[in-house]
């Protein structure tokens, strides 16, 4: 693999690498061989959940050597007002039809469970007949865990710690960051 450039003005704000690329890559290869065992001879239609999961869904999708097809939804984040009315928009939706598709809806990390159950995008796809509905989520916060979300695919279960990289951000910014690192507590205003 191609050496790693330094990047200090992203990387001083990361307070320890948690997983590699060498680490996801070998994860990532492992969903795709169980992902494409599962899915064998049927129509496999991934959903990927912008911005955070699109780095690991360009990972996935070339570990699945089933027929595949992807597309994107793009959902406004809970913030403290959306919080309390409970409604998380679909900002972007589907391009292509769910009907009849066995999908697989791909995420960075589940966190409190909020974003994937208020903005009701699974039950959105079941009412749109998709033939299933499953998740896949890179990461897996489950002590933070307010609604229950099935999760049936996972690459690491992680600690209450705030990650970025990979695609994950704080404020816009670390995504192009290729590990997952955990992001100091004093850049977000943490403990
Ligand atoms: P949930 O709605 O709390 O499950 O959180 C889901 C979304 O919040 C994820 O798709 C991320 O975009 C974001 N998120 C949650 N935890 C983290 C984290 O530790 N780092 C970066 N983004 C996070
Ligand atoms: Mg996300």
């Amino acid at each position: 693999m191609a050496t790693l450039l330094p990047r200090a003005e992203i990387e001083d704000d990361v307070a320890q690498i948690l997983l590699t690329p060498e680490q996801i890559a070998t994860r990532v290869q492992e969903l795709g061989v169980a992902i494409s065992e599962d899915y064998a001879g049927k129509e496999l239609m991934l959903i990927c959940i912008l911005k955070g999961a699109n780095i690991f869904l360009a990972d996935l999708v070339r570990q699945i050597t089933v027929p595949v097809s992807y597309d994107f939804v793009a959902v406004s984040s809970y913030g403290a007002d959306t919080k309390s009315s409970g409604v998380v928009r679909i900002l972007k939706d589907l391009d292509e039809s769910a009907e009849s598709k066995h999908v697989l809806v791909v995420e960075d990390i589940v966190d409190t469970g909020l974003t994937l159950r208020l903005s009701y995008i699974l039950e959105n796809l079941r009412s749109r007949r998709a033939a299933s509905v499953k998740v896949c989520t890179l990461l897996d916060k489950p002590s933070r865990r307010r609604v229950d979300v099935p999760v049936d695919y996972y690459g690491f279960k992680v600690e209450d710690k705030f990650v970025v990289g990979y695609g994950m951000d704080y404020q816009g910014k670390y995504r192009n960051l290729p590990y997952i690192g955990v992001l100091k507590p004093e850049i977000y205003g943490g403990g």
